[in-house]
């Protein structure tokens, strides 16, 4: 029996309250780490709302022969290590009954008969109908060959819907990025294609949508007038841990800024769009990704700021420098902190800076995104806070203690006249008393539903490539001075004090 979405009073305003059809989710790259670490997890708590439809099958695909059980025991180990099994948790038997593995080469078109063959299950013995989630959780060089063996075999076709999930990082360029585009719209359409950020699934990022349109106050002060500039933090703690391969031919500019860090950006800057249909949306995001004022070349170190981290005591350990840490190569010149001065000329945004910074081994895990409004004219107060007033900022905290902060000037109590900034706080736990759903949940229940909002158009992929193409160029162009440039648990390097200093702002304290 096919279940309705469960109510989120954040998601009020946002489509939809769709009913999800049966399905089969097909995911490559079943035993790696995604797979493991997120999609099983919050697969299974799909399954435990009641939110997954009654005919739904996972099928997991790799490389490795392995039996049913052997595949089923490792899911459950991953349930169990994200603590989403365990005593007072839903059957694990009925779930794992719905699980199958075919180990497949996927660059070996013949190894998609076995693929094909768990699907007729799926379809016959589980009730999938022919509907099929097809989830590309492998490393990127993978992804052209699947779709084309997807055609091969015919199995981008069926009796039913078929849609194909796509991991970041799409593509390593502008070219890359384009060239993936067109091999997959050869044997998909563009709505059957959901190319993944998993921030747009995070709960406050959806949220930014709904406060800043279902609330009057904000929209008149949401322009150029009034504000000053925007910070926008990822902050992490962690190193590189296992994935040194793949970071150390990425760096933060390709890992977080190309898709995260642009997308946040895109959610604040948007014009209301028409309807909260996917593309109106996705048309507004696009809108404000094509205003953003290409950086060139020779003035890449007026805007952009890059670091890497070094050794030192973190966290009461001592910590490995970057180029120390496992399969990084001991001369990297890969960055592992960026900092960035963007601008979007329109005419809501024109001459707001645009802040964003991001990078591992910082001192605290945060995101958030900073609206810092203008002063007030300096000439009532001065005696009442002798030091300079504080401009007021909307902070909305995408992670941890996901909410949104007001600061504002108060009087403090008292029969004189003094003045400080306080807090007006939106916590999303005290407020709504729950916690916000993992972002895969939302993201791998909308592709089963339909809704494509929450994911990225593939237009909006390349501008985003092209907006950093020529910071790319450049940093490529000449090795990094000075690598290692930061601390482990300090912000970043001092340079990227220096780009924000230099409009006569600071970066906040958090
Ligand atoms: C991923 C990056 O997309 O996002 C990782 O590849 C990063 O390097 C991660 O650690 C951060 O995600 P989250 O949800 O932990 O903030």
């Amino acid at each position: 029996m096919p279940l309705l979405l469960d109510t989120n009073p954040l998601r009020e305003g946002l489509p939809t309250e769709r009913v999800a059809e049966p399905c089969a989710v097909v995911i490559f790259g079943g035993t790696g780490d995604l797979s493991h670490r997120k999609m099983m997890p919050a697969l299974f708590s799909l399954y435990c709302k009641g939110l997954l439809p009654a005919g739904f099958a996972i099928i997991g695909v790799g490389r490795r022969a392995r039996s049913e059980d052997d595949f089923r025991e490792s899911v459950r180990a991953s349930l169990e290590m994200a603590q989403v099994l365990g005593p007072g948790s839903c059957a694990w038997e009925d779930f794992a009954a719905a699980i199958k593995y075919v180990a497949a080469d996927h660059t070996a078109p013949e190894d998609y008969q076995g693929i094909s063959e768990a699907l007729t299950w799926a379809d016959t013995e589980r009730g999938a109908a022919g509907n099929r989630l097809i989830y590309l959780a492998i490393p990127p060089e993978g992804f052209e060959a699947i779709v084309r063996n997807l055609q091969t075999s015919g199995l981008d076709q069926s009796d039913g819907w078929t849609r194909l999930v796509v991991e970041k990082p799409f593509g390593v360029d502008l070219e890359s990025a384009k060239r993936l585009n067109t091999e997959i719209l050869k044997v998909f359409r563009e709505d059957q294609v959901y190319r993944i950020d998993h921030y747009l699934g995070k709960e406050t990022v959806q949220n930014i949508l709904v406060f800043r349109f279902a609330n009057s106050f904000l929209e008149p002060i949401w322009n150029q007038r009034y504000i000053d500039h925007v910070q926008i933090t990822i902050a992490e703690t962690l190193g590189v841990e296992e994935r040194g391969d793949y970071y150390d031919a990425t760096g933060a500019l390709r890992d977080m800024v190309q898709n995260h860090a642009l997308q946040l950006m895109s959610l604040v800057a948007m014009e209301p769009p028409a309807s909260l249909d996917p593309d109106d949306i996705r048309n507004e995001k696009m809108k404000v990704f094509r205003n953003v004022r290409r950086v060139s070349e020779d003035d890449v170190d007026r805007f952009a700021v890059r670091g890497q981290y070094g050794s030192g005591f973190f966290m009461g350990e001592w910590a490995k420098a970057y180029r120390e840490e496992p399969k990084v190569a001991p001369d990297s010149a890969t960055e592992t902190f960026v900092a960035l001065e963007l601008y979007i000329d329109n005419w809501r945004w024109s001459g707001v800076p645009i802040y964003i910074r991001t990078g591992k081994r910082l001192s605290r895990r945060m995101t958030e995104i900073a609206v810092q409004f203008k002063d007030v004219p300096d000439v009532l107060f001065r005696k009442a806070r002798p030091e300079q007033m504080e401009a007021n900022v909307l902070a909305i905290k995408v992670q941890p203690d996901e909410g949104i902060v007001l600061k504002a000037e108060s009087k403090v109590p008292g029969l004189g006249l003094r003045l400080r900034p306080v807090q007006m706080d939106f916590r999303y736990g005290s407020s709504f008393g729950a916690q916000a759903p993992e972002a895969y949940q939302r993201l791998l229940l909308d592709a089963i539903l339909g809704d494509a909002s929450l994911f990225s158009r593939g237009d909006a992929v390349e501008e985003c490539w092209e907006i950093v193409t020529p910071i790319l160029r450049s940093w490529q162009s000449r090795p990094p001075e000075g690598f290692s440039n930061y601390l482990p648990g300090s912000w970043g390097p001092r340079s990227a004090l220096d780009l924000i200093e230099r409009g006569g702002r600071r970066w906040r304290k958090l």
